[in-house]
């Protein structure tokens, strides 16, 4: 069992529903913790992938992913903008002339994709960021593929990891980005990048199940 390219331009568009329907919830996270633009960023840069995606939905996945980059890249400014833009330009480039994703191009596109967010954040476990969310979720996929599991259970499997992750976050002090520089006040909230990621991922098993 593979996902759709179809389904997997279904998830985007509707990524960018998500983050206009909780732009002022991420925008309030990151107002505890930061400069209350996340849900502004997310919406702004969603919305345009949603823009651009019929001008490559013939195209294969590789490209249809670097375009999701590129236009999160132009259009978001900010940590996430990069962060996210780099996840998807990595991820399309390793996955050029893919028409679906089996179980292992599944991985393969989490697993460069999160290459792209430490390649630009050089976050930890730990530093309170989306990669607290991201680290889990890629062993979990990992362990997935060696067990035979299809590309839809290793997303439904991966909502799991993301929510536990996700509320892991909020007891942890940022080490990272703007929330960083309130030090122990950045204790008890959660992470707003962690949680735009995790609203990803759920989006992506509502097209799948
Ligand atoms: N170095 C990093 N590595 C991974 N994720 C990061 C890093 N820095 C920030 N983030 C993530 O970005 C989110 C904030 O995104 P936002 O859209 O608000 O951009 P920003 O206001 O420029 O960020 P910041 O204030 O954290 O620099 C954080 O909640 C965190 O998850
Ligand atoms: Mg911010």
């Amino acid at each position: 069992m593979t996902i759709s390219k179809e389904q997997l331009i279904t998830w985007l568009d509707n990524t960018a529903g998500v983050m206009q329907e909780k732009r002022e919830y991420l925008t309030e996270l990151d107002a505890a913790i930061g400069d209350a633009d996340h849900g502004i960023n997310m919406d702004r840069g969603f919305s345009k992938v949603k823009e651009k995606l019929p001008t490559v939905a013939d195209k294969d996945l590789g490209t249809i992913f670097k375009t999701v980059g590129m236009t999160l890249m132009s259009s978001v400014g900010g940590a996430s903008g990069p962060l996210y833009g780099t996840f998807f330009m990595k991820a399309g480039m390793a996955l050029m002339g893919k028409e679906a994703l089996a179980a292992e191009d599944f991985l393969t596109f989490v697993e460069n994709g999160v290459g792209g967010i430490l390649q630009r954040g050089r976050a930890e476990v730990g530093d309170k960021t989306m990669y607290d969310v991201w680290a889990p979720v890629l062993e979990g996929i990992k362990g997935g593929v060696e067990a035979g599991k299809t590309a839809p259970e290793l997303s439904a499997d991966a909502v799991v990891v993301a929510e536990k992750a996700l509320e892991g976050t909020i007891p942890l002090q940022a080490k990272k980005g703007r929330a960083s520089y309130l030090g122990e006040r950045s204790i008890g909230h959660q992470d707003p990048g962690a949680t735009s990621s995790t609203l990803m991922l759920k989006a992506l098993l509502n097209v799948i199940a």
